[in-house]
């Protein structure tokens, strides 16, 4: 079965590295697996009085999250947590109450850093709120790329044979993930109906 997966970037910035390794590990994806980033740089700040009141921009990045079947975050780290736009994010299509768009999709994280630390701050901080809007987060392999400037060339491409190799293994078991807990939710659905 194709599954549809938004990939949602923690970066804005025009040569961002998180950015180039998205790209990197989506051009290496299987057939059955549609990969297809989803902006959020234009989106306003969170305020709960307008939570009812959603704006174009805001209804588009709901329905665009809303029909995917999985969802792929790939964050920077900033202060040992996820940059704020992305936080943003979760916050915007989380709401009115009983209206997120989140609830039950299979996801993965990457975290991106040219530092050694990996962004392993980002990427569990990200993680406690994912839990929150109930997205079932693969636990394993867990994506941790530091040093990222020295991973890919001047095309964006993965220049680490070991990289690349990880990747592989990482889409595979992602893939399986989203089987598994599409199977779950949509199980889930039939019980309750
Ligand atoms: C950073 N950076 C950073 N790096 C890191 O590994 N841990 C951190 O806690 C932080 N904190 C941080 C805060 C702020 C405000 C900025 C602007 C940057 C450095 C960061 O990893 C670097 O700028 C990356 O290049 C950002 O990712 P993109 O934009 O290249 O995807």
């Amino acid at each position: 079965m194709v599954r549809d997966v938004v990939v949602i970037v923690g970066s804005l910035r025009k040569e961002s590295f998180t950015r180039k390794l998205a790209k990197a590990v989506v051009a290496m994806a299987p057939a059955s697996l549609k990969f297809r980033f989803v902006e959020i740089g234009n989106l306003p700040f969170f305020n709960q009085d307008n939570e009812n009141n959603d704006t174009e921009v805001v209804a588009r990045f709901k329905a665009d999250i809303k029909k995917a079947d999985a969802v792929l975050f790939a964050t920077p780290e900033y202060h040992r947590s996820e940059p704020g736009v992305l936080k943003n994010a979760l916050e915007i299509a989380s709401r009115p109450w009983g209206k997120s768009v989140w609830g039950g999709k299979p996801a993965a994280v990457i975290s991106v850093s040219p530092g050694a630390i990996a962004g392993f701050g980002a990427n569990h901080h990200l993680r406690q709120s994912l839990v929150a809007i109930d997205m079932p987060t693969m636990a394993q392999p867990e994506a941790y790329i530091g040093n990222v400037s020295q991973l890919l060339d001047a095309e964006g491409k993965l220049v680490n044979p070991d990289t690349v190799k990880f990747f592989e293994t990482f889409l595979k078991k992602f893939e399986l993930w989203i089987e598994a807990n599409s199977a779950a939710s949509e199980g889930l659905t039939k019980a309750a109906a």
